[in-house]
């Protein structure tokens, strides 16, 4: 029987449907020359770096939707291919290494993906994002006009670009990916590479332009980026750069912070200078810029680049464990708020700048309709009173002021009025710890590589440990033997000593079973041995913690060991013997023991003795079994007391620690000035505490219902005793605001159970983040009802906004002054 007519209406219906989704829904991103335009249309685009291997698929939407919350338009991430191919040519998208699950968050929430797939990446990642195999490829050369290099690298760009382009991710199809990005900074370091850099340049140029993608290019930091590659700029202020004519102004890397490293102190960047920043940025012309990070995150198992923190908060507007670092989060999504409120000017408009002298630039941008303005005194000492169109406008050093009618001031870089908070950390409530965490322990067997000298591989040289190892562990022994007769000369008079010229990484070294001494960063080791009649065994242990990621040819640093490795002797004449072993036979193992056995996966039925904890013992693992804290705050567990090792939490790696790598001494300020450039020493705190104390464990790694297990390696030596699990909640909240704003404050989910402070007038004092402790006093000026006020709107409240007004806060003696409102609350 033939089919109905309405049957093949149907299902004509149906196919017409399929075809308008794969099809209709394509977004054209371009440019103007001016704007990034999006179906004709020129964009203000406001985006955030977050890193999806540095945080959990759980995490994801909560980001996304903070990000969103923020005011981004954009997510902005690098893919990183050693992650992703550990092993050549073999693939690991699961987990949070799910890139394609990753966009698709940042779909759903509506948001754009700018996708830089480098594969270069830097990133303060493990050999900036490059698999080490590369490196051990034979006749590879990286990042230059090197056909092995080339071809890899256009193996992998190709196989990412495919896996989006099948899930229809990119613009041109429908999908989120407005732009894509093909190398990273190559512009600073080509020069390195001589003429071959150009060549490399000018083929990762065609390469990315050959795939097809339907959406523009971008190289960062590419002055002479070959046509149509846009040009972008990254750093701390990119208001004076200049685009290649007919380009448009693009910022991908605005640093809200910066990363960490072991031994350094943390870093802080105000909001009063990010939002300076940013709207200088767009007062000059600006299309588009990224917060780099908007989200840091962690660096989970061995992902982190060389001495670089398991930690990368980076001091962004969402803190490592997703939470909002306020007042930076709210002060930048008032900002994006206001330029949105002007984005047809900013991109349509005629400019006019106008240099006022002493630092002070107004800018307007007019259509017929109507006209935006900027009012920038970029004077970093003092403040502006500025006649402007017939008004007069109060301009504070180092910041700018936007008027989006050219009338009213809507927002000020220098006026904070978001709630600054301030986290607390709480003890784990589901356990009383951490007297009740029961520690178990083994040593790491380390005989058969410091007694025996036993490995795998035997060579009659030093290896540098990324051709030995492969980056398939931290660890590699470096063992020999040296016979010594007894009428050798050596045995003079004095000690012997064993002198190791190393590349800076961790030293560990044995004599014939003993250990002699360790180094966190060997260069000149050197110590005193004790040796015997015949044969010695000489084992070092040498422990890298992440390769160097930037540089011309920061590839080819080396690590490990590559000598000399000598012993220094004197003879019955005071004369130097020297022996040089670096020739010797020497025999190499990658790895430890207790790794390759997994101890730290908790399925595993190895015996754990509870007898004669050791403490400051090297080499030895611990393990105990805790309750998850109640709850949805994040989680942290405080290393305090311990050395330098690896830690898992029910078979995850939750990173490197290292406690006792205490940061230096110098560099700390007890004020921070946001006036004045940012560089990543200005503002720093914390000096000579532990780098490191606290280390995240995501929610996702822990069961609710069950014994969790954290097992630790400990390298150096250290006492688990004091080890505890806590949560991080907002503990006060403190807020500064002018007049004629509103005032919100909210203690994130709990209620506001007191206020401790509040004052109408001119109160001084800060309530920071940059130091905790910090607090308000009372001004000159203040009116008195201000208190009751606040505890009648705000007290048992989850969060309250009050209108600052000085209709309804009396400041009977304040004068002709800006006052503004001071509270600070308890959560
Ligand atoms: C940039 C680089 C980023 C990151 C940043 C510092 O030069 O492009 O990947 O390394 O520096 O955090």
């Amino acid at each position: 029987m033939p089919p109905s007519k309405n049957f093949t209406l149907a299902l004509l219906f149906c196919f017409s449907l399929i075809l308008l989704n794969s099809y209709a829904s394509a977004i054209k991103v371009s440019h103007d020359g001016r704007s990034i335009t999006i179906d004709g249309k020129p964009r203000i685009l406001l985006s955030g770096s977050i890193h999806y291997p540095r945080s959990t698929p759980e995490m994801w939407p909560e980001l996304i939707k903070k990000s969103k919350e923020g005011g981004l338009d954009a997510i902005e991430t690098y893919v990183f291919w050693n992650a992703h191919a550990p092993v050549r040519r073999q693939y690991d998208f699961t987990g949070n290494l799910d890139l394609i699950k990753f966009i698709k968050t940042a779909q759903d929430a509506g948001l754009y993906v700018v996708l830089r797939i480098g594969p270069y990446v830097c990133a303060e990642w493990n050999y900036g994002g490059l698999p080490v195999w590369l490196h051990n490829l034979p006749g590879c050369q990286i990042r230059t006009a090197n056909d092995v290099f080339m071809n890899e690298m256009k193996n992998f760009t190709t196989m990412i670009v495919d896996m989006a382009k099948r899930e229809k991710l990119f613009a041109s199809q429908g999908g989120p990916i407005i732009m894509a990005q093909i190398e990273n900074e190559y512009g600073d370091v080509e020069w390195w590479y001589g003429a071959a850099g150009k060549v490399y340049r000018d083929w990762c140029a065609n390469f990315a332009e050959s795939l097809n993608v339907g959406v523009p290019w971008i190289m960062c930091q590419q002055n002479d980026a070959p046509d149509p590659m846009i040009n972008t700029c990254n750093g701390y202020y990119c208001d004076q750069f200049t685009p290649k004519p007919n380009y448009p102004k693009m910022w991908t890397e605005n640093w809200t912070g910066w990363f960490k490293s072991w031994g350094a102190s943390d870093p802080y960047r105000t909001a009063e200078d990010l939002a300076f920043a940013v709207a200088k940025f767009f007062q000059f012309g600006g299309t588009f810029q990224n917060y780099y990070m908007y989200h840091g995150g962690t660096n989970f198992g061995r992902v982190a680049a060389g001495y670089i923190t398991t930690s990368y908060d980076y001091n962004a507007p969402l803190d490592e464990y997703g939470a909002l670092n306020q007042p930076k989060w709210g002060h930048l999504k008032q900002l994006h708020e206001t330029l949105k409120s002007m984005e047809y000017t900013l991109t349509h408009g005629n400019i006019t700048a106008t240099d006022l002298g002493n630092n002070v630039t107004t800018t307007v941008y007019a259509t017929e309709e109507s006209s935006s303005c900027f009012l920038c005194n970029s004077d970093y000492k003092l403040d502006a009173n500025i006649s402007f169109r017939g008004t007069n406008y109060f301009v504070p050093a180092w910041s700018v002021s936007i008027l989006p009618d050219c009338k009213t001031e809507a927002y000020n870089t220098a006026k904070v009025n978001t709630q600054t908070t301030v986290k607390v950390k709480r003890n784990n409530k589901a356990e009383d710890e951490p007297q009740s965490l029961h520690w178990t322990w083994r040593p790491e067997n380390i005989d058969e590589t410091k007694i025996l000298g036993k490995g795998e591989v035997v060579v009659n040289h030093l290896m540098e440990q990324k051709e030995a190892a492969n980056d398939e562990s931290d660890y590699l022994w470096y063992m020999t033997s040296v016979d010594l007769k007894k009428d050798d000369p050596i045995w003079g008079k004095n000690n012997i000593t064993l002198r190791i010229n190393g590349t800076g990484c961790i030293l560990h070294a044995y004599v014939n079973g003993e250990h002699i001494g360790s180094d966190q960063a060997a260069r000149n080791f050197e110590r005193n041995v004790t040796l015997k009649d015949g044969r010695n065994i000489i084992s070092l242990l040498s422990a890298t913690t992440g390769f160097s990621n930037y540089g011309g040819g920061y590839d080819l640093q080396p690590a490990g060991i590559l000598g000399p490795v000598v012993l220094v002797g004197q003879n019955g004449d005071d004369e130097s013997v020297i022996k040089d072993l670096s020739g010797h036979k020497w025999s190499y193992k990658v790895g430890l023991h207790g790794l390759t056995n997994k101890l730290f996966s908790s399925e595993k039925a190895t015996k754990w003795s509870s007898e004669n904890l050791p403490v400051n013992t090297t080499m030895t693992w611990y393990k105990t079994t805790f309750k998850a804290p109640l709850g949805t705050d994040p989680v942290v567990v405080d290393l305090q007391g311990l050395g330098k090792g690896n830690a898992w939490v029910n078979g995850h790696s939750i990173g490197r620690y290292w406690p006792s790598f205490l940061a230096k001494t110098d560099g700390c300020s007890d004020e921070c000035d946001y006036r004045g450039k940012y560089e990543s020493k200005k503002c720093n705190s914390k000096c000579g505490e532990p780098t490191q104390r606290w280390y995240h464990i995501p929610r996702s790694f822990m069961r609710d219902d069950d014994e969790n297990t954290l097992v630790l390696f400990e390298e150096f030596g250290g006492d688990p005793s004091l080890v505890k699990f806590q949560t991080i909640a907002v503990g006060s909240v403190c807020a500064n605001a002018y007049e004629n704003n509103t005032l919100e404050l909210a203690c994130d989910g709990r209620s506001i159970s007191a206020i401790k402070f509040a004052s109408f007038g001119n109160p001084q004092g800060t309530c920071g983040s940059f130091k905790n402790g910090t607090s308000f006093t009372k001004g000159t000026c203040d009116g008195s009802n201000a208190l009751s006020i606040i505890q009648k709107e705000c007290v048992g409240k989850e969060k309250c906004s009050i209108d600052v007004s000085g209709d309804k806060f009396d400041s009977t003696n304040c004068g002709d002054i800006v006052k503004r409102l001071a509270v600070e609350a308890v959560c």
